[in-house]
């Protein structure tokens, strides 16, 4: 029996999400079928296909209390949307049904797992809830929360515990059944991971705190995920409240990866390595899943809680999903490549070779344009005894708006500023990033799709993303290199065809 509030969210998104013509959406990135989106929610492959949850408020293009969104897709580029999976319809779900993960069952039923967020006067209680059905509809379990304050450890907060992420215990340990992490604050305001186990899915038992903030990282942790790439382990969250080191982390809202081993016997954790996710304006609470093929693929909320009211108020949909990239290490850090996929529906457009930018003159380049366009340019200097001291790039351009990404040489900093994108609100528009490596010698690879670009450097060493809600009509691209002797540009521009 579905309730009365998830029939009501039903039958509006029905009707909204109609009214929103494909050209309005990106072509290619997922967003709500109508009102807000948040994070990612249950990334899966199940049924011969992906799907993928969302957090998302129907009703209005700002947040709301959660439900849960559905869409499902055979290539992660081509969206279908389902019917709205969840609604806060229970009493310890009543103010959001927040962020969590979905597995399969033995049985082939589909169990969501997600958080209940329940106020009580001033208390606020997060508890962990479960969902089963048939990938459509899901009936929340008679014996909820599955997980409460009672099976917090010591120094855990009752209020910061969300964002379950289911993984098989096969993936790590072996043997069947499930671990869980789940993110929660600590007394001293940090974040931690705690590590669950069940047998089947509904009972669990809580194991350890698997990773223990230090300070290092905000206050508090947001949806995690975690598993194994090229022979390490990968922790993925977004922490909240951080304070900025040099470029690698910005202060508020960001990202965190943490590389390292885990002993399979005490489950801990030791960490080797840590960097930022993406080094850009909007990304958020990712989560990946496995392919048939064994890639490892992320997806995450192309937008960041400082800066949603770049977003109209009466916008028809807020909230984007990021394009899916394949995760891989090199040289220890985790890199990123857009999916395969993605690629196969390039088509070149038009290139150039050693093009000559000077002096300052911004110019197009004839069949560079538009706001779907995959754009990679080599960049390098005319004489390195006469550095450049910047290359820049415009995007959705008209007389009076434009996006720029600029690169500096001399200290390796990309930025990525959409000051002039035709935003109204004094919020973030600026984010910089310093290339790792080579200086001198910088790969940019620009994936435009209408309301957002990722930067893609050096290979997908590094990654920045911005939203940017810029009138479609703009759609100039210019480029120009300032100081010194300018720069010299190989430049590849391709369509995609999907
Ligand atoms: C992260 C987050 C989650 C929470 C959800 C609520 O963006 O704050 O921690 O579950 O959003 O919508």
């Amino acid at each position: 029996m579905q309730s009365q509030m998830l029939m009501d969210a039903r039958s509006y998104e029905q009707e909204a999400g109609k009214k929103i013509t494909p050209e309005q959406r990106p072509a290619f990135h997922l967003v709500s079928r109508c009102g807000w989106m948040n994070d990612p929610n249950g990334f899966s492959y199940a049924d011969g296909a992906y799907q993928m949850y969302y957090q998302y408020y129907p009703y209005a293009s700002h947040w709301g209390p959660m439900h849960w969104g559905h869409a499902k897709s055979q290539d992660l580029l081509h969206w279908e949307y389902l019917p709205c999976a969840l609604a806060p319809d229970m009493q310890y779900d009543k103010d959001g049904c927040f962020s969590g993960s979905a597995a399969t069952l033995p049985d082939g039923r589909v169990l969501l797992m997600y958080t209940g967020e329940e106020k009580r006067g001033q208390a606020e209680f997060q508890q962990q809830c479960v969902a089963v059905g048939d990938g459509v509809d899901f009936e929340k379990y008679a014996g909820n929360p599955v997980i409460d304050r009672t099976k917090l450890p010591a120094d855990a907060s009752t209020h910061h515990f969300r964002d379950p992420k289911i993984l098989l215990k096969k993936d790590f340990a072996g043997g069947d059944g499930y671990y869980m992490v789940a993110v929660n604050q600590t007394g001293d305001k940090n974040g931690q991971v705690l590590l669950f186990s069940s047998e089947d899915g509904f009972q669990w038992k809580f194991e350890t705190v698997l990773i223990r903030g230090d300070g290092r990282f905000g206050q508090m942790w947001e949806c995690p995920d975690f598993f194994s790439l090229d022979g390490k382990e990968v922790f993925l969250t977004s922490p909240q409240d951080m304070l900025p080191e040099g470029y690698e982390y910005h202060c508020g809202d960001g990202t965190l990866c943490m590389v390292g081993t885990l002993d399979h016997e005490t489950m801990h954790f030791t960490e080797e390595h840590n960097q930022a996710i993406d080094y850009g304006i909007d990304f958020y609470a990712p989560q990946t899943v496995q392919t048939p093929d064994g890639r490892r693929v992320m997806i995450g909320w192309m937008q960041n809680w400082d800066a949603c009211s770049i977003r109209d108020e009466d916008a028809p949909w807020a909230g984007q999903m990021s394009l899916p990239r394949e995760l891989f290490m090199k040289d220890g850090r985790l890199c990123q490549r857009p999916l395969q996929e993605y690629e196969a529906l390039l088509e070149e457009r038009v290139s150039y070779e050693n093009e000559v930018f000077a002096g300052g003159a911004m110019r197009e380049l004839e069949g560079v344009s538009g706001r779907v366009l995959d754009l990679s340019l080599e960049i390098s200097p005319v004489d390195e005894a006469d550095l450049y001291r910047r290359f820049e790039i415009r995007f959705a351009c008209d007389g009076k708006h434009y996006t720029a990404l600029s690169y500096e040489p001399d200290e390796g900093i990309l930025r990525i500023d959409r000051s002039f994108s035709g935003s109204r609100r004094a919020i973030l528009h600026q984010q910089c990033c310093q290339v790792n490596g080579d200086r001198r010698n910088v790969q940019l690879r620009l994936v435009l799709d209408r309301y957002s670009v990722e930067v893609f450097v050096n290979g997908g060493d590094q990654v920045m993303t911005t939203a940017f809600y810029t009138d479609l009509s703009a759609e100039g691209i210019q480029m120009g290199a300032f100081g010194g002797a300018g720069a010299r540009a190989d430049v590849l521009a391709c369509e995609y065809t999907g």
